[in-house]
């Protein structure tokens, strides 16, 4: 994505942002040492368009980016996971060729921390936006001390933002749909077997 706002000024409104926000602004889903996993700074609505919360008035650099997107804004998050946390294997409906597409902008990252998706490990540093095909069953650990917090944008996919994006991942659609659906049925199956049942968790993001 071109343009970036510094990562120290990010960094010290996310700081701002997790000082201020009330218990009530923030969910525990997935937590397993009771901290908060996320909170919303855009709220999704039926209509399609988000809503801005309170909190994004406390992160005007998210906001600023949010603005050169070229596409409709349907939902944003922070996502914090704790020093040694793992989100386990689950997959979304998202990715450029499809209607919605997921860009993610790291705030803080340990650089032990990584997401593993189809046969690859990724780890970008932060306010390096970058995005992938979120059919594909991937998996987050942060094998550090330290937390990780990434805000998630999610968006239409349109050809405007594609083309800001890696080419390849809007190639060869069919493929890529027939690949990500094996590629969830083999864990759906791994997840069957004994001892497989937390392989996988749909949308738990
Ligand atoms: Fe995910």
């Amino acid at each position: 994505m071109p343009g970036r706002s510094p990562p120290i000024s990010r960094d010290a409104q996310f700081e701002c942002l997790d000082q201020k926000a009330a218990e009530s602004q923030r969910s525990h889903f997935g937590s397993t040492d009771g901290s908060w996993t996320s909170m919303t700074l855009v709220a999704r609505s039926p209509q399609g368009r988000g809503s801005p919360t309170p909190l994004l008035d406390w992160m005007p650099a998210v906001a600023e980016i949010l603005s050169r997107i070229p596409a409709r804004i349907r939902s944003v998050d922070i996502s914090r996971q704790c020093p040694h946390g793992i989100l386990d294997w689950h997959y979304e409906a998202q990715a450029i060729c499809i209607e919605e597409c997921r860009l993610l902008l790291p705030v803080q990252v340990p650089p032990e921390a990584m997401t593993l998706i189809g046969h690859l490990a990724v780890a970008y540093p932060p306010g390096r936006i970058w995005t992938g095909d979120f059919r594909f069953p991937h998996r987050v650990e942060n094998a550090s001390d330290r937390q990780r917090v990434v805000v998630l944008i999610d968006t239409d996919s349109t050809p405007a933002l594609a083309g800001l994006l890696p080419p390849e991942l809007a190639a060869e659609p069919e493929r890529r749909k027939s690949l990500a659906g094996k590629a969830v049925s083999a864990l759906l199956t791994e997840r069957a077997r004994p001892g497989g049942e937390r392989v996988l968790t749909q949308g738990a993001a």
